[in-house]
């Protein structure tokens, strides 16, 4: 499914003394079975952006497409059930909404709201827990009585109980060790590569937009600043530092490089093999 922004604008509260202009301007598109990454400051409208991605937040100006449907600001929308089935967003520290006595409870909590029948609910939520690599037991357990990176998993299964097209993820490993990152960011490259979900994630890791995400949208103050593919945006990173971004590890060490050694480099290193590779490159052309 698409999703289409085109001019949008969304202030919080507005025509009261409390207005905040939170985006401005946004023009963006997201290709059905694209992985798209937003990087950008806190408070940059990161979070606000995707709410407007299944119309939990309506454009305050402008309008939002979502596959066949439009979002614009001044009308009355009706029958969103269906786009928020289809554009499932995993918000940040989603454990915090488990309340069931069961996971399996908290599972099937979202697909039957939608009007799915208990036993494919049930059916849906066994899948899930496979999905997110738990084991079948944990269905009768309290979501209580899980560790914290297990509740995230509970959560995320929640989302993905409801077989959405479209798969948007607010900061979805902030929190957890390095390996639970890993293992969760993997699961959900997976799932958008099998079942060719959309996939939109909003994430601090300069490291995971560049190893997953086949375009980049840089948020700075409301607007977007810059979008390309990673290998675009990273390959002018002063531009990010100069906005207090990061940038991967590998360009990091290339800027230190052409700038201690002057070694001089074709294109930005996403990745240690790739850096090994064009050092090894520009030590055989001996432009050093
Ligand atoms: N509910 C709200 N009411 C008023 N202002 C808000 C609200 N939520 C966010 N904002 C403001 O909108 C701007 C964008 O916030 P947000 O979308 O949360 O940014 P990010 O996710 O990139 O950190 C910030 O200036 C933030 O303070
Ligand atoms: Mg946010």
């Amino acid at each position: 499914m698409r999703i289409t922004l085109e001019d949008v604008e969304y202030r919080y509260q507005a025509n009261t003394p409390f207005e905040h202009l939170a985006l401005q301007d946004v023009n963006l598109e997201i290709k059905p079975g694209s992985y798209t990454a937003f990087i950008g400051h806190t408070g940059s409208g990161k979070s606000t952006l995707l709410q407007h991605l299944n119309a939990l937040l309506k454009p305050t100006k402008g309008r939002v497409i979502i596959g066949d449907r439009i979002i614009e600001s001044g009308r009355k929308e009706k029958h969103l059930r269906p786009v928020r089935q289809k554009v499932g967003i995993v918000f940040q520290f989603p454990e915090h909404q488990l309340f069931e006595e069961t996971v399996e409870k908290d599972i099937c909590f979202g697909p039957m709201n939608f009007g799915v029948q208990e036993e494919e609910a049930k059916k849906r939520a066994r899948e899930a827990v496979k999905q997110v690599g738990l084991p079948d037991g944990i269905l009768e357990k309290s979501p209580f009585d899980l560790s914290g990176g297990q509740m995230r998993r509970v959560a995320i299964a929640g989302v993905l109980a409801m077989e959405p097209d479209v798969l948007v993820l607010d900061e979805p490993t902030a929190g957890l060790d390095p390996r639970g990152r890993m293992e969760i960011m993997d699961m959900f490259y997976d799932l958008h590569k099998r079942r060719g979900i959309s996939t939109i994630l909003v994430t601090h890791s300069m490291e995971d937009a560049a190893k997953y995400a086949d375009e980049i949208v840089v948020m700075h103050k409301g607007s977007v600043f810059k979008k390309g593919n990673p290998e675009e945006i990273f390959s002018e990173p002063e531009q990010l530092i100069e906005l207090g971004l990061d940038v991967p590890d590998t360009v990091r060490f290339q800027l230190k490089l052409q700038k201690e050694l002057g070694i001089r480099f074709d294109h930005p290193c996403l990745n240690i093999d790739e850096l090994a590779a064009q050092i090894d490159k520009a030590m055989k052309r001996g432009n050093r």
